[in-house]
């Protein structure tokens, strides 16, 4: 038998060797990698669950060349279903949004539907969690309720070429009373003209 045929040989690798445990350096890296993993799946399931960041679900699939051609989205807006919830139909095309403006009395829950009759853009409203790809072909959908008076940009995020940056919008949250008092107002402005044509 030579030197090199036996098991405890100085060139082979000695079992007690192998079995000396992980060096320090290694293992505070591993704690380290499994205790980030924690933290990460802590901050993901608290968004998720308890902030109630969502990711937009696909609401329905759509015929991009005729979407605009039928209802909802020939005449994209504001509807009301309820006294507090409202569907909002937003078009994202090149390179503009229809509507511009959308105008929610403060409290109302609203369904927000987008979609897009040409390339990719995104929707973004500005201090909300509301930000969806939009899709040719697919209608994003996320519900927000808009709890605060204000005025909530929105924009285009995904670069879609040269008029890009000219896509935004504005949310405009406004007391309940100032919607009712807008109705009023041109009621009465136009009860002052006919009196005036009248007279
Ligand atoms: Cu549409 Cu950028």
């Amino acid at each position: 038998m030579t030197a090199t045929d036996s098991p405890q040989s100085p060139e082979s690798p000695s079992s007690e060797k192998l079995s000396m445990g992980i060096d320090p350096y290694e293992r505070n890296w591993m704690v380290l990698s499994v205790a980030l993993l924690v933290v990460f799946f802590a901050t993901v399931s608290i968004a998720g669950f308890a902030l109630g960041f969502q990711v937009n679900g696909v609401d329905s699939e759509v015929d991009p060349a005729t979407v605009l051609d039928s209802e909802p989205w020939a005449s994209p807006g504001l509807r009301q279903i309820s006294e507090d919830h409202y569907e909002a139909y937003v078009v994202a095309k090149t390179w503009v949004f229809e509507p511009r403006e959308l105008e929610i009395p403060v409290g109302a829950t609203v369904d927000i539907f987008v979609t897009s009759p040409d390339l990719q853009h995104g929707l973004k409203i500005t201090d909300t969690n509301v930000n969806m790809q939009v899709v040719p072909g697919q209608v994003s959908k996320l519900t927000y309720t808009f709890d605060e008076v204000g005025e909530y940009p929105y924009i285009c995020h995904e670069y879609c070429g040269s008029g890009h940056a000219t896509m935004f919008g504005v949310v405009k949250v406004v007391p309940a009373t100032a919607l009712a008092a807008d109705g009023d107002d041109a009621a009465d402005t136009e009860d002052a003209q006919s009196q005036e044509d009248d007279s």
